[in-house]
């Protein structure tokens, strides 16, 4: 079998004196959605910092493709085709629709792949309302909206690997939806997701696997399957 397009192995990640991770290890397979399911603090943002490059793990190996990379720093990471959607969005709020799309696009120059106005294309194919929005600021943006921004800046690097962080948080349960419907067709494009969510619930619905993440530790792996039916799940993450 190929080896994982992302592994982590024993990630111990600490701020200051203050331990966030305590030895996390996945694996995400090539085309694979998979999805990092916990509650607030559980360490799921850190996960993907770390994986970026913006924390550095004190103990523990990250390959992506084979290479490791948890000693290698952000731009070099993002150059390897790694994409990440921040929590929050974090687009730029004085910045249009169009420059924030480009910025996303910065590391292209870097690598083959499709051009600008084809990646810009491709964008609005999922999201037809970014292209009529163009020329409006970010921070004027609704908040799925921006969530759409987000997600479109993250394929603009045209990624292999794309790192979301809570997608659904604070957006309408219908625009929801349909951000996931993108985030799927995403993923039958080719691009491999790992996805993080506190909606437990829709995220099942969308991964194919999910790893439970406890404390800094991942507490439970499987099937979506298995796990919308495993007991604790339903108590802790699905309402009972
Ligand atoms: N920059 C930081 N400095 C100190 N502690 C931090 C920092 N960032 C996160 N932490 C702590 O690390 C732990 C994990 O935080 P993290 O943001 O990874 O959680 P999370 O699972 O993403 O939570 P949420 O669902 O609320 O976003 C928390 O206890 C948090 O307070
Ligand atoms: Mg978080």
């Amino acid at each position: 079998m190929d080896s994982p397009l992302l592994r982590l192995a024993d990630v111990h990640v600490s701020y200051g004196g203050i331990r966030a991770l305590g030895g996390v290890s996945l694996e995400v397979q090539r085309g694979e959605i998979v999805a990092m399911i916990g509650a607030n603090g559980a360490g799921k943002t850190t996960t993907l910092r770390a994986i970026t490059g913006l924390v550095r793990p004190t103990h523990g190996s990250i390959t992506f493709d084979g290479t490791e990379i948890s000693r290698v720093t952000t731009p070099h990471v993002i150059a390897l085709g790694i994409a990440l959607a921040p929590e929050g969005r974090a687009i730029f709020s004085n910045l249009s629709v169009r420059e924030n799309l480009e910025l996303g696009a910065w590391t292209r120059r870097r690598r083959k792949g499709p051009t600008l106005a084809e990646s810009m294309e491709h964008v609005f194919a999922l999201f037809p309302r970014l292209r009529e929005r163009l020329s409006q600021e970010g921070g004027t943006l609704s908040g799925g909206e921006q969530q759409m921004l987000a997600i479109g800046r993250a394929m603009m690097a045209a990624p292999r690997l794309m790192l979301l962080d809570e997608p659904s948080l604070g957006i309408a349960p219908k625009l929801v939806q349909q951000i996931f419907d993108s985030i799927r067709r995403i993923a039958a494009e080719g691009t491999t997701i790992l996805l993080v969510e506190q909606n437990t619930r829709i995220a099942l619905e969308v991964a194919a696997r999910a790893y439970v993440l406890e404390t800094g530790r991942i507490a439970m792996s499987g099937s979506s399957a298995e796990l919308r039916d495993d007991p604790r799940v339903r108590e802790a993450y699905l309402g009972g």
